[in-house]
């Protein structure tokens, strides 16, 4: 088999790049380890920036995030008693749009299925090779036969647990990891939203997260030990810890139910650099990590996607290769950026189990800045709705 691009992974990265160089009539392959099922059965974050929801619209995907998307102009920040909603609109121009991200996965394999476009699933034992010249291929094998894909170039989308970030020699490859020592319990449930945009509440128990898939389907979120376990959680438990966090006003209109979901994420932040090595380029989860706190994972894979994206079309149409030679450093210098904004949005919300006095002060004083100073709104609101790319 050959292609012009190889895609590794049948996420939302992999997919959404597969999409976009269609449009350009560059050939893409993209390999999955999972069944779509499995793929289409995992509960991420629903936050989306203008960036991503303009991308899905060049891709031709964007009627049913548009339909049945929620446009929020703002959210609410609580510190205990206390809320300040910071508007995006007012303060940074822009909205983020609050769509499922199993949502835009499953658009993403309906717009592929419709276009045609090759993909192969239950592929095991991938591996690249020759990356370092300009005939790279990837073997792997489906359901039991060995198989052999030539390509141009391969698109590293296969997540944080992939092949490809390893495929890069550990000589030329730098980690920088920062590990979280609390997770997040996460609920979902058929019940309507307590607040009709999200609340980010922090509070002396720690954290908790009050989000929204639809007009009847909401998803909390409560700051947890890492040793506790999902099933030791019951709902009653949960739902009175969540209220416990959150200011009494909100508390009281909150409407419980059983919960249809229940899990529990660690959270760390990651990031790998090169981001490019030979004719491979990695995008999304494959080279970085963030904590959920700003919803940007999705958001920052779609940056990189972008960039290989306008890179890959400059190669094939005029035979430029700035873009994809300066991929990588263009790539990291958004991603950074969007690591130094979780960074800070998960330490400014969280109770650090292990902080000291000082530490503590030094949040209050944060907080207080916050409040006080819409300067410090305006940052987090241009932040929180997409850094340009
Ligand atoms: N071969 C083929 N496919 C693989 C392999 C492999 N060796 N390893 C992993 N995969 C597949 C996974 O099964 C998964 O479907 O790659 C896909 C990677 O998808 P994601 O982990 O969702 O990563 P990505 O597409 O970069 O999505 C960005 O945004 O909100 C965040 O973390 C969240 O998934 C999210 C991400
Ligand atoms: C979610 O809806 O799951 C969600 C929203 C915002 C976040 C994280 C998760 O910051």
């Amino acid at each position: 088999m050959r292609t012009q691009v190889a895609i590794i992974g049948g996420g939302p990265s992999g997919l959404l790049l597969s999409q976009l160089l269609m449009k350009e009539g560059i050939e893409a392959v993209v390999l999955e380890r999972q069944t779509k099922a499995h793929v289409l059965s995992r509960i991420r974050a629903g936050v989306l920036e203008s960036g991503f929801v303009r991308l899905m619209d060049e891709a031709g995907v964007v009627r049913r995030l548009v339909e049945e998307g929620f446009v929020h102009e703002g959210a609410i920040l609580s510190f205990d008693n206390e809320q300040v909603r910071i508007d995006f609109a007012e303060l940074a121009g822009q909205t983020v749009t609050v769509y499922g991200q199993t949502e835009v996965t499953r658009d993403l394999y309906d717009a592929r299925e419709a276009s045609g476009g090759s993909t192969l699933f239950q592929v095991e034992d991938v591996v690249l090779h020759d990356l370092d010249s300009d005939k790279p291929y990837v073997t792997f094998r489906q359901h039991g036969q060995d198989m052999r894909l030539d390509c141009d170039f391969v698109a590293g989308c296969d997540g944080f647990h992939g092949v490809s970030r390893t495929s890069i020699p550990a000589s030329v490859r730098r980690e920088f990891e920062k590990v979280y020592p609390f997770g997040w319990l996460g609920v979902l449930s058929e019940t309507p939203p307590v607040h009709d945009e999200l609340i980010y509440a922090s509070s002396q128990r720690g954290f908790a997260l009050c989000s929204m898939r639809n007009a009847n389907l909401s998803r909390y979120y409560v700051q947890c030990d890492l040793s506790d376990k999902a099933g030791d959680w019951s709902d009653d438990a949960f739902w009175d810890e969540l209220r416990r966090r959150l200011p009494d006003s909100v508390a009281q209109s909150l409407v419980t139910g059983p919960s249809i979901e229940k899990s529990i994420a660690p959270l760390r932040s990651y990031v790998c650099e090169p981001m490019r090595w030979g004719r491979l380029f990695l995008c999304g989860d494959a080279a970085h990590i963030v904590p959920p706190t700003g919803a940007k994972g999705l958001n920052s894979a779609a940056s990189d996607v972008y960039y290989l994206h306008r890179g890959l079309r400059a190669f094939y149409g005029e035979r430029d290769s700035a873009g994809i030679d300066g991929y990588s450093a263009k790539a990291l210098a958004r991603v950074w950026k969007t690591q130094r904004f979780s960074w800070w949005m998960t330490s400014l919300l969280h109770r650090f189990p292990d902080r000291s006095d000082f530490d503590i002060r030094m949040q209050q004083a944060e907080i207080a800045h916050l409040q006080e100073l819409r300067a410090a709104q305006e940052t987090l609101a241009r932040n929180y709705v997409g850094l340009p790319y």
